[in-house]
């Protein structure tokens, strides 16, 4: 890098951030620091002092650190460790308790003392928590300063549990957490309602105290807040922000995760940029929106205006450019997402032949089907191709008790008026096991299996409204999500295999996918990991070689405009099936962060997302259309 780009990168970038192909690689970096430090002061028989956090995203680093103490005799008996904060109300034998994730996660496999570990004191007495929040402070203090934190962020900002509002000078304290951040935790308190509503954390203060900082952070949903943490001003809408203030302090974030700074999304603003055909792309469906003009009407001052002088200067004239890029916008757009038979397909997004084809939809849980791609999917199945929509996990994770127990009513009521002992029977040993439960306890076997009928059901009606007769349906139930919990999934041989068996059981032309770029370890990140390896494995298969993959979005955000490699419009009609097809998903109303987690309106989140990628193919100068439903091609070698 030249000088001044990068004088002009880190007037943007007020924190130092290293950005990965993959968190393995930003996990590697944090890893070596760690090690470095526990060597160091090893050798100068002095304590190391860690500052960890929770949540999914430091996952994989306490896995390598746990593999380095297996593998590499990294030894952690001089280590004294600092957690950031804790649920209040919460014991540390609670399965959400922070407490408790930390032995699960890291402790209980390394060989740390116990007395060496801390973590907020969830169950202190109201009126002792001050005392114990400074007992606290004073533990940290006595134990000589933090050397290394480790941060994950929040999607309102925070670091640790300081929320929005919280201060720079903030210390160890009593917080409330925001309705955001409860939501975010719905899943792994099986219900919003479960979710503490306080929580003890280290204040900014503190955090900005240590030694050195890393914040680790990884999928699209995080994107938005990193980008105003590093390229904002120091504010306490934003606590992150306040990172700007620490000397040593790196973001080590994955692409996705970075994929809202600037050098990444504008790259042109910051530096020469080299003009390949998806940058030129991405440019221009930027200029147009920042001139709000349609492609063809951009003008060579709207180029040189806009920091894109160079491009007007290779390619000669805007006049070229835009009718390009039109033209590259316009063939993404198909009513055919099976391809159109017999029609020429030189410049549509899928290949007319062979017709009809075999087209496999999966669904990591049910609801993502119909809410991604329910147009497209009504679609494929009325253009005549052989659709199979697969349901890779049951999602009974995310079945309100009150669901289940109104079946199991259900079934009480009809078993008896069908004198079917048996029935009856069983289902009052399931409600015995839902009355036992208690607050916030875990599903039995019993109770998953029922919370996973009752989705079958759901998707089987939605998919019928979709046109999809319930032959067409599998259901995976994956194992790694019947053993597991969020965040604590861990996909095995055994679902590789099942996903092989599905592959070459359909033989599909077309696999509609998604996962790539969420959280490494949300559900649709590790089947999108599965269905990778399951293709490996199938390398050499017949089928292989004619089947085209497609990435659907459309949960956090849908592709942007000039990623979409297929644009499939949706009639107000169609809309309105799909929408009823959202409906019969009645358990995820209010359950789903999926669908929940973006806005109070959630509900008609699918619609707002179509209409909007619609409304913005109007702005360009394409076709006004009601939604449209989008897809990227992905390959597998890139
Ligand atoms: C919680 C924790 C934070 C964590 C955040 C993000 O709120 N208190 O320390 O950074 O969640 O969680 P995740 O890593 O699961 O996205």
């Amino acid at each position: 890098m030249k000088k001044t780009e990068i004088s002009e990168l880190s007037q943007r970038e007020k924190i130092q951030t290293q950005i990965y192909a993959s968190a393995e690689g930003a996990c590697t970096f944090v890893a070596d620091a760690i090690t470095a430090l526990i060597r160091q002061r090893t050798a100068e028989g002095k304590p190391a002092v860690l500052g960890l956090a929770t949540g999914s995203t430091p996952v994989r680093l306490y896995r390598e650190l746990i593999r380095r103490h297996r593998e590499e005799g990294l030894s952690f008996a001089n280590v004294i460790t600092f957690n950031l904060d804790e649920y209040y109300g919460l014991s540390g034998s609670h399965p959400e308790s922070y407490r408790r994730f930390m032995q699960d996660q890291l402790f209980d496999h390394v060989d740390l003392k116990p007395e060496n570990t801390h973590v907020p004191d969830g169950l202190a007495p109201r009126d002792k928590v001050f005392a114990s929040c400074q007992s606290y402070e004073s533990a940290i203090r006595q134990a000589g300063g933090i050397d290394i934190q480790i941060l994950g962020i929040g999607r309102t900002g925070h670091i640790g549990f300081n929320e929005p509002g919280s201060g720079p000078d903030s210390r160890t304290r009593l917080v409330t957490l925001d309705s955001l951040t409860r939501r975010d935790a719905a899943r792994d308190f099986l219900g919003e309602e479960n979710v503490p509503r306080h929580a003890i954390t280290m204040g900014v203060g503190t955090i900005l105290d240590a030694r050195q900082v890393f914040l680790l952070g990884w999928g699209e949903a995080k994107a938005g807040v990193i980008a105003q943490a590093v390229e904002g001003e120091p504010s306490a809408a934003i606590p992150a922000s306040f990172l700007q203030l620490h000397r040593e302090c790196v973001f080590c974030i994955d692409e996705a995760a970075g994929c809202h700074l600037t050098r990444l999304r504008h790259p042109w603003l910051v530096g020469p940029v080299e003009w390949t055909p998806a940058m030129i792309r991405k440019a221009m469906v930027w200029l147009a929106g920042i001139t709000q003009k349609p492609l063809l009407k951009l003008t060579d001052e709207d180029y040189t205006e806009n920091g894109m002088a160079d491009l007007l200067t290779e390619k000669g004239s805007a006049y070229k450019l835009n009718i390009d890029i039109f033209n590259t916008t316009q063939h993404t757009i198909t009513g055919w997402p099976g391809g159109k038979p017999k029609a020429d397909d030189s410049h549509r997004p899928e290949r007319a032949n062979p017709f009809p084809k075999r087209a496999l939809v999966l669904s990591p849980e049910p609801t993502d089907d119909v809410f991604c791609l329910g147009g497209t999917i009504h679609r494929l199945a009325n253009q005549g191709n052989d659709v199979t929509l697969a349901y890779l996990t049951s999602g009974n994770l995310a079945v309100p008790d009150t669901d289940a127990r109104r079946s199991i009513e259900l079934i009480i009521e009809l078993g008896e008026t069908m004198r079917n002992a048996d029935e009856v029977k069983h289902a009052r040993a399931v409600e015995k096991q839902l009355d036992g439960k208690g607050a916030f306890g875990e599903d039995t076997p019993d109770i998953r299996h029922l919370k996973g009928l009752i989705r079958r059901g759901e998707a089987r009606s939605s998919a019928r409204l979709l046109e999809l007769e319930p032959d067409r349906l599998r259901f995976l139930d994956l194992p790694f999500y019947e053993k597991g919990r969020y965040r604590r999934f861990q996909p095995q041989a055994e679902d590789v295999s099942a996903m092989v068996e599905l592959l070459n059981e359909v033989r599909p032309h077309q696999i509609f996918a998604t996962g790539l770029g969420h959280d490494p370890l949300s559900v649709p990140a590790l089947c999108f990991e599965i269905l990778r390896e399951a293709l490996k494995a199938c390398a050499g298969a017949d089928w292989l070689g004619e089947c085209w993959i497609w990435l659907y979005r459309g949960h956090g955000a849908e592709w942007e405009i000039h990623e979409l490699d297929m644009a499939v419009p949706l009639s107000p009609d169609e809309l309105t099936f799909k929408i009823q097809g959202i409906y019969q998903h009645q358990t995820q109303r209010s359950q789903s962060p999926s669908i929940s987690r973006q806005s109070e309106n959630s509900w008609n989140l699918a619609s707002e997302l179509n209409r909007a990628t619609a409304k913005t193919y109007d702005a360009l100068g394409l076709p006004e259309y009601e939604a449209i439903e989008g897809f990227k091609r992905y390959l597998p070698q890139s």
